[in-house]
């Protein structure tokens, strides 16, 4: 079939498999343009199809040689239906790994279940033995908890005072004010239940319960802080507060890890356009003009630059992996350098319709987003029948 974007709001209801076959072999190809990595050779990554998690997988594999399982929760493809986009992602990194002799498996389910996590502890023990990195990249608006049985859902409100700002809907290019109401009820304990740290804690426990982590195994989970324009609605909201209690879980996962010489950290990645984040209301309009910045200055990174940096230049270094006053690695320092903020609140003040895509990369935000669904590639010939039904080889 031919596969256009059909737009729903902030979401795409389509994908193309050749596009997002395409955004993995860009990925690969950059990997590799940076030499090897001297990283973990067995790698578990949790959120393994888009983003953070995606490269991540990529970075290990194509950079490290090494043997990864992915988990995601992704939607296959039925006659005349799309997949969603990690789905064709992880079909695409799977065969370029075959053809390279990199054993790839990957489990398709919910990662908060107990069910999942068997699956995966079964599949590890069957064909790896144990892990020597785990890499915990979920992003998610829901958890059923896997003890209570309880549906929780995640909200991004500011906490305490109603929020008002500028936004942009990068669709159209209009900016506009938008006020958001505080928080209420249990929304901070729902937010943090979903993506604080409990979860990759429970992973953590299950794998290390089953002897299934290496001597020296390193966990790393990814966390944002971002700039004062959004702090209201993001690190001092309830997202901010999940984050900050997944901050605290590194440290506990790292006194449970001492027994066998592991680590646990937490790595402050820089704001992308991902399916999460466009769905937060204020940081496109961020985004759009960060963007502009960064790009200008030549300091611009993608999921997989700022991954390729953060294993080459913080995790496998072979020394100490620096860390923040508060134990974090910071791959954010590009987007938080001083005079790139500054610049960014200059141009905040004065943003329109009319001069945003003036003074700010709306194209690239929304070459971003297209491409998210594996739209807007080169090399990609969409007037031609494209076939849906793609299997992800190892999963029957
Ligand atoms: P994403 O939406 O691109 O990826 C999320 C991944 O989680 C996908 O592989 C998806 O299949 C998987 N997933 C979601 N729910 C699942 C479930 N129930 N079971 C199994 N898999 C599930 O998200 P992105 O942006 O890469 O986020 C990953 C992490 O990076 C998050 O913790 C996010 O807060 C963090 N981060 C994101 C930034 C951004 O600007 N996008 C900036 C800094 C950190």
């Amino acid at each position: 079939m031919i596969i256009e974007p059909r737009m729903r709001g902030f979401i795409c209801l389509t994908a193309h498999p050749k596009g997002c076959e395409q955004s993995v072999k860009n990925q690969i190809e950059y990997i590799k343009s940076k030499g090897p990595i001297d990283g973990a050779k067995r790698v578990l990554v949790i959120g393994a199809s888009t983003g953070f998690g995606l490269a991540s997988r990529i970075a290990s594999a194509f950079g490290s040689d090494a043997a990864t399982i992915g988990v995601f929760f992704e939607k296959p493809p039925t006659e005349g239906k799309t997949a969603s986009p990690g789905w064709y992602n992880a079909a695409a990194f799977e065969k370029e790994a075959a053809k390279e002799g990199l054993y790839a498996k990957s489990i398709n389910g919910d990662a908060f279940s107990n069910e999942i996590k068997q699956q995966t502890i079964d599949l590890i023990k069957a064909d790896l033995g144990q892990v020597d990195l785990v890499i915990y990249s979920l992003a998610s608006p829901v958890r059923l908890h896997p003890t209570t049985g309880v549906l929780h859902r995640s909200v991004l409100k500011p906490i305490g005072q109603t929020f008002t700002n500028n936004t942009v809907d990068f669709h159209s290019g209009k900016v506009s004010e938008i006020t958001i109401e505080p928080c209420s009820g249990d929304d901070i304990e729902n937010t943090v239940v979903v993506m604080g740290g409990e979860d990759w804690s429970m992973w953590i426990d299950a794998l290390k319960q089953n002897n299934l982590l290496a001597d020296g195994a390193t966990t790393v989970a990814y966390s944002y802080i971002g700039s004062s324009l959004t702090e209201a609605v993001y690190r001092n909201g309830t997202i901010g507060r999940a984050k900050d209690h997944l901050e605290a879980t590194a440290f506990s996962i790292k006194d449970s890890l001492k027994s066998i010489n592991g680590n646990a950290f937490v790595s402050v990645n820089k704001a992308l356009v991902t399916q999460a984040s466009s769905a937060i209301p204020v940081i496109p309009l961020y985004i759009s003009l960060l963007y502009k910045i960064m790009k200008a200055k030549g300091t611009h990174e993608g999921c997989i630059e700022q991954i390729q940096r953060l294993y080459q230049q913080r995790l496998f270094t072979g020394a100490a992996v620096p860390v923040d006053e508060k134990g974090r690695i910071r791959i954010d320092d590009w987007e938080l350098d001083a005079e790139v903020q500054d610049e960014v609140s200059k141009l905040w003040a004065f943003a329109t319709t009319e001069n945003l895509p003036e003074i700010g990369d709306l194209e690239g935000y929304r070459k971003d987003f297209y491409n998210l669904f594996g739209f807007g590639f080169e090399g990609v010939d969409y007037s031609a029948d494209a076939n849906e039904m793609v299997n992800v080889d190892s999963i029957k």
